[in-house]
């Protein structure tokens, strides 16, 4: 199969955290929502389990009310906010810029929380990264998905210290972990841009810790 790599590059480089370029006011249909979903349940799971679960959440009293758990819980990387947000940095953007989601959580047209049935057992590297890692990269396909199609997301946790109270609101029995909460909207434009990253060779070793793959 012959991809376009200029393509598939343009996606997997330009599917940022989207929040401030969320479109309020554009509905987003269902037809939408499953199409991308039905992607995402192409993504790998821990022994094929794909424990994978979807809740969509549309309901404007429930989507405060998650709105409200999410700030509650953010309390204080959201604080933050006041002091990082006018220091022109990468950080500081980010804090502003998820100050303000938080501020209008229950106002995007389509909350979405992932789960996966189990509970962490313990907290090996081993559990959790069965755990969530047989979520997550479905997540991420979701939300490339969404990209593609002119919506946008961004992968939020900060509700999840306050995961009980959400799942008392939503009915999520016991036995299943919420992995998150994407916030689901079309974009305001879809030029996205590349963010700066390390360089990867920097950062990557050959056989031994001890052995960058491009030393200095
Ligand atoms: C595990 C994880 C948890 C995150 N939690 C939040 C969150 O609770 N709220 C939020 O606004 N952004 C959250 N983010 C989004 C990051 O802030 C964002 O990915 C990062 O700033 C890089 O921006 P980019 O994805 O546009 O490159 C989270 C991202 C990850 C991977």
């Amino acid at each position: 199969m012959d991809f376009d790599l200029a393509q598939t590059d343009a996606l997997l480089s330009t599917t940022r955290a989207v929040r401030k370029r969320l479109d309020f006011d554009r509905e987003v249909p269902d037809d939408v929502l499953l199409e991308c979903l039905q992607l995402a349940v192409q993504a790998p799971t821990g022994s094929n389990q794909q424990g994978w679960r979807w809740m969509i959440i549309r309901d404007a009293e429930k989507k405060e009310a998650l709105a409200k758990l999410y700030r509650d819980a953010g309390g204080e990387y959201l604080a933050a906010a006041a002091d990082a947000a006018d220091s022109g940095t990468q950080q500081g953007r980010v804090i502003d810029s998820a100050n303000f989601l938080a501020q209008k959580l229950g106002e995007v047209p389509v909350l979405m929380i992932p789960l996966i049935v189990g509970r962490l057992t313990d907290n090996s590297a081993n559990s959790a990264a069965g755990l969530m890692g047989s979520i997550m990269p479905a997540m991420w396909s979701f939300q490339l998905a969404l990209r593609s199609r002119g919506l946008g997301s961004c992968l939020t946790t900060l509700h999840l210290g306050k995961e009980a109270e959400a799942a008392e609101l939503l009915g999520i029995p016991d036995h299943m972990t919420q992995a998150g909460l994407l916030p689901v909207a079309y974009t305001l434009g879809t030029d996205f841009k590349p963010a700066k990253r390390d360089d990867v060779a920097k950062i990557t070793y050959l056989d031994t810790y001890k052995n960058p793959i491009r030393p200095d």
